[in-house]
């Protein structure tokens, strides 16, 4: 394993190049939010334009060819980067449209179902019943679980959710949330909020117990750690391309192929047809059942850039490096008075998302003074309102680290913080 020559990495952002706020360095530390674009990608995306911009799946001329293969070719590449087929990887506009895909997969085969219409073969596994149950957990950013209440509501199934240790961990120790009438279980992989990483093996033997499909949302693990989907031995997983240095714009689900081919489509149109006609229509096997439309082929050019950065580095020198620097973090927070972790106060089974509130102080004025000083940090609920309830607390201050974050950066937080409070007089 590599350790991350951070210099040389940095070199490749060209925002780095920027000073911000009084020309003070910039520290970015809201990579949980949305990453920096190293040349690589920018240049990736930009020689689609200018070379071979032409609609993919359509046209007979050498753009539309070349298009498509540049296309294709990033399918198969940022599938791979997953351990996956390249056909069961369904291109979408970001991660939450990728939820909402399965969501609307559900409802619509739910709708079918009630009108009595012929439902392709195995895609009863997505009608809900009254009183069927879809299990989330406390910890879920809103992606992962507005779409589910929204199921919920329209189909008369039951939202159910796995609670919360002190710690920060999902509370496990009471099973009977998993029950026959689950039908999906939907949990994030690594916390946003709170940087804890599930036991998915864990999880995915209990839904397996009761025949539940499970949904992984990866947004905050694919782009800082190795992911084998196969070894997760989950059905769905789903993340964006904007968090893992790719482009804004896209984001990808993917589905075991004995799920995807029976799970019924959500955006219909162009593409994602076999064969139409005035009177009905018969869709295309996946991929391009989930894909209607012209698709964001610079996009995923972009995103499969960003996959060979990453896998130039390496992702489990990716996660060491992330790894270190939590510890540092960790430690640099834990001596500052009246400060609270909210999620685990250790490294072990955890990310690089590190939340905390201040006694005394709100976390947008925390926000406000590190700003000053050029350090950019996410205030607020995170997307994560229940989460933060749990935990007694209106809002926390959030920083969390990447590839081109480094010991120094760890040491402007905490400076930045000791700052605060001396600005606020706490
Ligand atoms: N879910 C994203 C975040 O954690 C937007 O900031």
């Amino acid at each position: 394993m590599a350790t991350l020559d951070v210099a040389a990495i940095k070199a490749d952002f060209p925002i780095f190049k920027r000073t911000v706020r009084n020309d003070h360095r910039l520290v970015y530390l809201d990579s949980g939010a949305t990453s920096q674009k190293p040349f690589q990608v920018l240049d990736a995306e930009r020689n689609f334009y200018e070379n071979h911009n032409a609609a993919v799946h359509r046209g007979a001329h050498l753009l539309a060819e070349e298009a498509t293969d540049a296309f294709e070719h990033a399918r198969s590449n940022i599938a791979s980067f997953i351990g996956a087929n390249a056909d069961d990887l369904v291109f979408t506009k970001n991660a939450t449209e990728a939820i909402n895909l399965i969501a609307y997969s559900f409802l619509n085969a739910t709708l079918k179902s009630l009108r009595g219409a012929d439902l392709p073969p195995g895609s009863e596994r997505f009608v809900l019943a009254e009183g069927d149950e879809i299990l989330v957990s406390e910890m879920e950013h809103h992606a992962n679980l507005v779409p589910w209440q929204e199921l919920c509501e329209k189909t008369g199934a039951v939202l159910r959710w796995i609670g919360l240790t002190e710690e920060g961990r999902l509370d496990l120790s009471d099973t009977s949330f998993f029950s026959e009438r689950t039908k999906l279980v939907a949990v994030t992989h690594q916390s946003n909020l709170l940087g804890t990483v599930n036991d998915v093996t864990a999880i995915v033997k209990l839904a397996e117990s009761v025949g539940a499909l499970v949904f992984l949302d990866a947004c905050q693990s694919v782009p800082h750690m190795p992911v084998d989907v196969v070894a997760l031995g989950v059905d769905f997983i789903a993340w964006s391309g904007h968090k893992m240095l790719g482009p804004l714009g896209i984001g990808c689900l993917w589905g075991k192929s004995e799920v995807l081919s029976t799970m019924p489509p959500f955006i219909s149109g162009g593409s994602m047809i076999e064969s139409v006609s005035m009177e009905r229509t018969t869709f295309a096997a996946p991929p391009k059942r989930f894909e209607a439309g012209v698709p964001m082929a610079a996009q995923a050019v972009g995103m499969s850039a960003a996959v060979d950065y990453l896998n130039d580095l390496g992702m489990a020198s990716v996660a060491q490096h992330e790894h270190m620097l939590t510890e540092a973090a960790l430690a640099g927070l834990a001596g500052i008075p009246g400060i609270r972790i909210i999620g685990p106060e250790n490294s072990i089974d955890r990310g690089s998302a590190v939340s905390f509130v201040l006694e005394g102080l709100h976390p947008h004025d925390v926000g406000q003074v590190l700003d000053e000083s050029g350090i950019a940090v996410r205030v607020g609920q995170h997307c994560a309102k229940p989460a933060c309830l749990r935990y007694g607390v209106q809002a926390t201050t959030r920083a969390t680290f990447y590839i081109y974050n480094d010991l120094d950066d760890v040491d402007a937080l905490v400076a930045g913080i000791y700052s605060a409070k001396k600005f606020f007089g706490v």
